[in-house]
């Protein structure tokens, strides 16, 4: 008797999963998410990827070990020239106007002009890998881990820096980067991950 009782349980069980499942499968058929960039992710589905970014950001990125001399003057240096060279587009920079990509991205790229509630090894973890379907690019299949964590610290200076500061760190900044796996032989595609 409680056997078959539990049987039934189970069966309309089954039966709302079945229909809850064919219900969200019917709306993704029917294009009913608009996935257009100017057009906000509701409230649920927005907590939601911002759970899953934040916890896998902070678990990927715990046994990350920052260099020492994150406030090392050469590393800021290059740290600048592939900051303005890569990053500001999205990212902005002291005395820069919005640009138009900035303003087209969903989500935004953060300002780092006000700085990020990153720490270095999370900033690290994401600059390296990048964020999937969000426009932030994973960097470390082109750079080593060295010239991200260059790319770590000025970040973590821009705040601080008038427009006039940045300037000159721009100016002042080595001129060409090595695109510089192979300088630094890390940083291999698919290779291990930090
Ligand atoms: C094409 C635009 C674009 C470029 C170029 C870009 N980013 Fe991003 N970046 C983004 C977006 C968008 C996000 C936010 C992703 C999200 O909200 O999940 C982001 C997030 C980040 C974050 C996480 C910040 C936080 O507070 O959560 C860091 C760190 C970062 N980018 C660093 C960089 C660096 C360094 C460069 C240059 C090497 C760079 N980005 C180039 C678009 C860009």
């Amino acid at each position: 008797m409680s056997s078959s009782r539990s049987l039934a349980r189970l069966r309309n069980g089954l039966i709302v999963a079945a229909t809850g499942l064919g219900g969200i499968w019917l709306l993704i058929y029917a294009g009913a998410y608009d996935v257009g960039a100017d057009a906000p992710h509701s409230g649920p589905v927005f907590r939601l990827l911002d759970i899953i970014r934040q916890r896998s950001i902070a678990v990927r990125s715990a046994d990350v070990v920052p260099p020492s001399d994150l406030d090392d003057p050469k590393r800021l240096a290059r740290g600048a020239a592939l900051y303005g060279e890569m990053c500001s587009g999205c990212h902005l920079a002291p005395g820069m106007e919005a640009s138009e990509i900035s303003q087209g991205l969903y989500p935004r790229a953060p300002d780092f002009r006000k700085g990020t509630s990153l720490s270095p090894q999370q900033a690290f973890w994401v600059i390296k890998h990048g964020i999937k379907m969000t426009g932030m690019a994973a960097w470390g299949v082109t750079h080593g881990d060295e010239l991200i964590w260059d790319m770590v610290a000025f970040v973590g200076k821009l705040p601080s820096l008038s427009s006039a500061d940045y300037r000159a760190a721009i100016s002042n900044a080595p001129q060409e980067h090595e695109h510089a796996m192979h300088a630094t032989g890390q940083g291999e595609p698919g290779g291990g991950r930090q």
